[in-house]
C-alpha cells in the first residue's frame, strides 16, 4: 500500500525531486535567450524549436514550478506566431476563396531559435503544435497564478484560434510528422484541447462550442469502433492517443474505448518495458520513447494504478545516462537493425538528448510526487545561444 500525504497524493519512496532535478536543469539549459527550446542539442536535424516539443516542455517547467522559463517560451511563441501572421492570414483568405490547401504554404511546425520559420521542405503542415501551444499557455497562466491572458499575447492566441477553426480537422502531417493525407486522432485531440483553452483565455464561446463538438466527434468515433484509432486511414493504435486522457483531459480514464486503447498500446507497443510510437514504426528501428513511456505512466497515475505508473517512471529513470542525457528512443537497433542502419546512414546517430524526453519524465515525476527542488546549477550544460 502506498502512503498518502495530507493532500491524498501518493508519497513516493525515494527522493523524486532529486531524481529529476537534472532533467529540469537540462530543459532550462536548452532554452535560448529569447525563450525557445531547442529540440535536441546534439542532433543536427533537431536544432530548431518545435511548437509541439516546446509546449510540452513549458508545461513540464510549470509543473516543476519554473514559471519564468515557461513564460519566456510563451512570449517567444507569441512573437514567432505574430511574425507569421501574414502566412496565417493568407491561408485563411485562400480558404475563404475556396482554394485547396497547399501544405507548402501553411504555417510551420518549427522555427529557428530566433523565431523565424525555417525555409526548407520539412513536412511543415502539422496543426497539433498550434493546439498544444494554446493548451500549454493556459496551463501556464493557471499554474503560475496569473490567470488572465496578457494583452500582448492575445493577438497570437486569437489568430491561432481562427487558424484551428478553419484547418484543425484538415488532413495534415501527424505528431510524428508523417502521413500528411490523413486526419489523425491524436492531432484532433491537440486541436480540441487548444480550442478549449483559447475559448477560456479569450472568453470566446464559439471556440468552446467548436472544441466541444470536436471532442464529441473523437469520442463517438472511438466508441463506434470500441477503441481509438490512429487516423481516418489507419486502425492501428498510436501511443500519442494517450494524450486524449492525459494531459488533455478530453476523455476520462475509465472510458471503455479508452481503456481498450491503453490495453492495445500496452500489448502492441511494449518494447522491454518502454512504449513505442505505433506498430509499423521504422524510424531508427522504431524503439521505445521516454516521451510515450512517461505518457503511459501519466495515464496509469490518473487511473489510480500507481505501481504501473512507477514502473514507467523507473523505465525512464534507468535510461538517463551518466551525463544526465535522455535519448529520444531506445532499442530500435536491436528490434529492426535494417531500418536503424538506414536512418543511421541518412542522419547519423539518433538524438542522445531530447529535451521533450526530459519534459515528459518531469511531468510524470511531479504527478507522482512533490515538485522537484530548484535545479542544481552544477548539472547544467553550457547554455545555448550561439544559434540565436
Ligand atoms: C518527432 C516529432 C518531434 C521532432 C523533434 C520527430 O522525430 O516525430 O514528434 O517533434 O522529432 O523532436
Amino acid at each position: 500500500m502506498k502512503k498518502l500525504d495530507e493532500d491524498g497524493r501518493p508519497a513516493i519512496e525515494g527522493d523524486l525531486a532529486r531524481l529529476v532535478a537534472p532533467s529540469v536543469a537540462k530543459m532550462l539549459s536548452n532554452q535560448g535567450p529569447r525563450g525557445a527550446f531547442i529540440a535536441s542539442p546534439d542532433f543536427a536535424e533537431y536544432r530548431y524549436c518545435w511548437l509541439r516539443d516546446g509546449s510540452f516542455t513549458a508545461y513540464a517547467l510549470d509543473c516543476a514550478g519554473e514559471h519564468g522559463s515557461s513564460r519566456a517560451f510563451h512570449e517567444w511563441s507569441a512573437a514567432a506566431i505574430e511574425g507569421i501572421a501574414p502566412v496565417i492570414a493568407r491561408a485563411l483568405d485562400r480558404r475563404a476563396a475556396g482554394e485547396p490547401i497547399d501544405p507548402a504554404r501553411m504555417p510551420p511546425a518549427r522555427f529557428d531559435l530566433s523565431g523565424r520559420p525555417v525555409g526548407d521542405d520539412w513536412p511543415n503542415f502539422q496543426v497539433d503544435g498550434y493546439g498544444t501551444w494554446l493548451w500549454s499557455l493556459q496551463q501556464h497562466l493557471e499554474r503560475s497564478g496569473e490567470k488572465a491572458l496578457p494583452s500582448r499575447l492575445a493577438r497570437s492566441v486569437d489568430s491561432v484560434g481562427r487558424y484551428l477553426v478553419e484547418f484543425g480537422t484538415s488532413p495534415c502531417y501527424d505528431v510524428w510528422e508523417e502521413s500528411g493525407d490523413s486526419v489523425h486522432t491524436a492531432t484532433l485531440g491537440c486541436v480540441a484541447a487548444g480550442l478549449r483553452a483559447a475559448a477560456s483565455m479569450l472568453g470566446a464561446p464559439e471556440l468552446a462550442e467548436r472544441a466541444a463538438s470536436l471532442q464529441a466527434f473523437v469520442l463517438d468515433q472511438g466508441r463506434r469502433v470500441g477503441r481509438f484509432a490512429k487516423s481516418d486511414h489507419s486502425q492501428q493504435v498510436d501511443a500519442a492517443l494517450l494524450w486524449l486522457c492525459e494531459p488533455f483531459h478530453l476523455v476520462p480514464p475509465d472510458e471503455p474505448a479508452f481503456v481498450e486503447t491503453v490495453r492495445a498500446i500496452a500489448a502492441e507497443l511494449d518494447l522491454e518495458g518502454g512504449t513505442r510510437r505505433y506498430p509499423t514504426d521504422t524510424y531508427y528501428g522504431g524503439g521505445a520513447w521516454p516521451v510515450l513511456t512517461a505518457s503511459l505512466g501519466l495515464y496509469y497515475a490518473r487511473a489510480g494504478d500507481i505501481t504501473a505508473a512507477e514502473r514507467c517512471l523507473d523505465w525512464v529513470a534507468e535510461r538517463v545516462d551518466d551525463h544526465g542525457r535522455l535519448a529520444e528512443q531506445f532499442g530500435g537497433e536491436g528490434r529492426d537493425p535494417e531500418h536503424y542502419r538506414e536512418w543511421l546512414a541518412r542522419w547519423g546517430p539518433p538524438a542522445a538528448d531530447l529535451v521533450w524526453s526530459h519534459a515528459m519524465y518531469v511531468v510524470l515525476a511531479t504527478e507522482l510526487g512533490p515538485p522537484p527542488a530548484a535545479p542544481d546549477v552544477t548539472t547544467k550544460t553550457e547554455p545555448i545561444g550561439s544559434q540565436q
